[in-house]
């Protein structure tokens, strides 16, 4: 069986990714490498069990968040479809075929709204990456780029970011600290209105809604 530990120490998963760091960095884009890939698995692994998932289950959550932006070393529109094959490409030998299925979905459908959710792992990987927004993602370091670059402006302002489930509620929640000096709320909205769409329709999918919640306004 391939655990997470297993897919973590594969060369070839952190080659691709050690790749879409550096290509990514060539954009002037968020980071999309190592720290993208942990932060995301680790939330993925924590919405899993605490909606009650399955060990494996979480645990294939974990998988398919570690390595869900590894194709955007070849392509940036298209990095999920090609992450998922990459994926079956390397463990496609060694996996179990519906395991593996699961996995690439989840991959394949994490960045566009344009499936209907089949598995409650591609669901969980859509709120652990779209609730990545922080500050320590921004590689660009020109004061000038900021001005005019709405997507490092929006995630420089966020101070904090975190996702809690309540189980009792049934209520999925998003939790921002945002500098509003640096970036009105509205700014948020223009580019982030899409993802918490996305994000919504993961939790509906769970059995829960979805909450955001920015400087202590409760704003979903
Ligand atoms: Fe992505
Ligand atoms: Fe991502």
């Amino acid at each position: 069986m391939i655990t997470l530990n297993d897919v973590k120490e594969n060369p070839h998963v952190l080659e691709f990714i050690d790749q879409t760091e550096k290509a990514m960095e060539a954009l002037s884009y968020t980071n999309h490498g190592l720290r993208h890939a942990n932060i995301v698995s680790e939330r993925a692994i924590q919405i899993a069990k605490a909606i009650g998932l399955s060990e494996r289950e979480a645990e294939l959550a974990g998988i398919a968040g570690f390595c869900h932006d590894m194709g955007n070393f070849m392509t940036r529109t298209l990095h999920h479809h090609f992450g998922a094959i990459l994926f079956g490409q390397i463990f496609a030998a060694t996996m179990d075929p519906k395991e593996l299925s699961i996995v690439m979905q989840a991959i394949s459908n994490h960045d566009k709204d344009e499936m209907n959710f089949v598995y409650p792992v591609s669901a969980i990987l859509v709120l652990a990456d779209k609730s990545d927004v922080d500050k320590s993602r921004v590689v660009a370091t020109d004061p000038e780029h900021f001005k005019t670059d709405i997507h490092d402006r929006v995630n420089y302002a966020t101070q904090d970011s975190s996702i809690e489930i309540d189980k009792a509620t049934k209520r999925i929640t998003l939790t921002l600290k945002i500098d509003t000096d640096f970036c009105p709320i509205m700014e948020y909205f223009e580019i982030f209105t899409e993802r918490m769409v996305f994000c919504r329709k993961a939790a509906q999918f769970l059995g829960y809604d979805f909450g955001l919640v920015i400087n202590k306004f409760k704003l979903l």
